[in-house]
C-alpha cells in the first residue's frame, strides 16, 4: 500500500506537468484537478516522511501550485467552489516559527522598497528557510560537489582569488533520485544569502501570457538581492528541461520565454566581479536542452548512480535509526545492488524496517508496552531486494553517458 517516497515525487511532477500542459492550452478545470493531485502527491510525502530532507523544498512547491489554483479559480470567479477546495497545505507543522530565514540577519530592515516589490510578486518562489541538508549527507558525487564549492562556495569566500571570473551557471543532470535537487539544497545550505527555489514546471504556468517579462523580473529581482544587499544569491530551476526544452508544437510565448532566458544567461555571465548571482539548474533530460542553453550552463555535471563505495555509504547513512542485529555487512548490499540509485537504497532501507514493523502489527503484540520489532538482519534487506527492482533501466543510463560523452564538462 505505502508509496516509496520517490514514487510520490514522480507523480507529483507528472501531475504537475500535466497541469502545466492543461493550463497553458487554457483548460482551467482540468488544469487544477491536476494541480490539485500533484498537491496531494506532496502533502502525502510531507506526511508519511516528516523527517524527510527535502520537505521544505516539497512545501514550497506545492504552496506555488495552490497559488496558482488560487489565480485560476480568481481569474473565472470560481470562488464558490471553495467547498471543494484543495488539499490543505499544513504548514505549521513543517516549519518552525522561529526557522533560520535564508535572509541574512545583517541585511534586515534595509531592502529598499524596489526590491520588496520584486519580491512580493515572487514570494512563494524565495524559500524562506534554508533547507537543513549538510555536504556530509550527500553521499559521493564527489566531481558534482567539487564543482560546485568551486564554483560557488569559494568565490563567494574569495572573490580576490578568482581575477578571471568564474563560472555563474551549473547544470545537473542524471537518472531520478541521485541527488540533483539534494545537492542544490546542500548549496543553498552552505551559502550566506538568498536561494529562490524556482520549479520551471510550475513557472511556466505562472508565467503564461507575461512570459518573458516575468522571466526578467524574477532575474531582475535576484539583481536587486544581490546589489542592494551584497550577499550572494543563488536560483536554482529544477526541472529545467520544462522551461527551456525543445517542443514540438512551439507557442510564441515559450519562444520568447527561451530568448528571454539566454539574455538573461548572458546577463549574469558577462557579470562583473562583484556580482554574486548563481544559476542552478536540474534536469533529467538534458538532450532536450538546446545548445545555446548548454553553452549557458559553463559546468554541466553527472549526477551519477552511486558507486559501490557510496552504495556502500549509503546503507550505512540510512541504516543509522535502525535496530541492526549485529554488523551490517554494507559492502555485501553494496555488492548486491549495483544499479540502484540513491533513492532506490533509502526506499529498501525504509522497506526493511517496514517489514518489521508489520511482523509485530501482525503479531498482535504492536500495542503491549516495552515491545520493539525484532532486530534487522541480512536476510531482510536480500528478500527486499529481490522484489525492489533498481528505478533506472540500463537504456537510461546509457542515454546519459552518451550524451555526457558529447556535453560534460566539469
Ligand atoms: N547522493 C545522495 N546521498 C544521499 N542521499 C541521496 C543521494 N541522492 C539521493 N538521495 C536520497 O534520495 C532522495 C531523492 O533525491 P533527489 O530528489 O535529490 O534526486 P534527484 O536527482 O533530484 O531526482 P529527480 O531527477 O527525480 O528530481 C533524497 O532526498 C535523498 O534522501
Ligand atoms: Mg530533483
Amino acid at each position: 500500500m505505502s508509496l516509496a517516497p520517490q514514487e510520490l515525487e514522480n507523480s507529483a511532477s507528472k501531475y504537475a506537468a500535466e497541469a502545466i500542459r492543461l493550463d497553458s492550452q487554457g483548460s482551467r478545470g482540468m488544469a487544477i484537478q491536476s494541480y490539485q493531485r500533484a498537491i496531494e502527491a506532496l502533502v502525502k510525502l510531507v506526511q508519511i516522511y516528516p523527517d524527510y530532507k527535502l520537505n521544505k523544498v516539497y512545501m514550497e512547491r506545492a504552496n506555488a501550485y495552490q497559488n496558482r489554483i488560487k489565480a485560476l479559480q480568481m481569474s473565472h470567479g470560481l470562488e464558490e467552489e471553495e467547498r471543494s477546495s484543495p488539499a490543505q497545505i499544513d504548514n505549521t507543522k513543517q516549519q518552525p516559527s522561529n526557522g533560520h530565514g535564508t535572509k541574512p540577519t545583517a541585511s534586515h530592515g534595509t531592502k529598499s522598497a524596489n526590491v520588496e516589490t520584486l519580491k512580493a510578486d515572487f514570494d512563494d518562489l524565495v524559500m524562506k528557510e534554508k533547507p537543513n541538508v549538510s555536504w556530509n549527507e550527500v553521499i559521493g558525487l564527489e566531481d558534482a560537489k567539487r564543482a560546485i564549492r568551486e564554483s560557488i562556495v569559494y568565490p563567494m569566500k574569495r572573490a580576490d582569488l578568482f581575477p578571471l571570473g568564474w563560472p555563474r551557471g551549473i547544470l545537473l543532470y542524471g537518472p531520478p533520485g541521485c541527488g540533483k535537487t539534494l545537492l542544490a539544497a546542500a548549496a543553498a545550505a552552505e551559502i550566506a544569502g538568498y536561494f529562490i527555489n524556482v520549479d520551471a514546471a510550475s513557472m511556466m504556468s505562472k508565467w503564461l501570457g507575461e512570459a518573458e517579462k516575468n522571466i526578467s523580473k524574477l532575474f531582475k529581482m535576484a539583481r536587486s538581492l544581490n546589489e542592494s544587499e551584497g550577499v550572494p544569491v543563488l536560483l536554482f530551476i529544477d526541472e529545467i528541461d520544462s522551461l527551456l526544452g525543445t517542443r514540438n508544437s512551439e507557442v510564441g510565448g515559450e519562444v520568447r520565454v527561451k530568448n528571454q532566458f539566454l539574455i538573461e544567461m548572458d546577463g549574469i555571465n558577462g557579470k562583473s566581479k562583484e556580482s554574486q548571482l548563481y544559476v542552478i539548474g536540474a534536469t533529467n533530460k538534458p538532450w532536450s536542452l538546446e545548445a545555446g542553453f548548454l553553452r549557458r550552463f559553463q559546468k554541466r555535471i553527472y549526477v551519477t548512480l552511486p558507486d559501490t563505495a557510496s552504495r556502500t555509504n549509503l546503507f550505512t547513512q540510512y541504516t543509522v535509526p535502525l535496530n541492526v542485529e549485529g554488523a551490517l555487512r554494507e559492502d555485501e548490499l553494496a555488492k548486491v545492488s549495483e544499479g540502484y540509485s540513491a533513492s532506490d537504497i533509502k526506499d529498501i532501507c525504509q522497506s526493511v524496517q517496514l517489514r518489521v514493523v508489520n511482523e509485530l502489527f501482525e503479531s498482535g503484540k504492536a500495542m503491549e508496552v516495552g515491545t520493539n520489532p525484532r532486530p534487522i538482519n541480512m536476510i531482510d534487506f536480500k528478500e527486499i531486494l529481490k522484489i525492489r527492482k533498481p528505478s533506472v533501466s540500463i537504456d537510461m543510463i546509457r542515454a546519459y553517458m552518451r550524451w555526457s560523452d558529447q556535453f560534460k564538462a566539469l
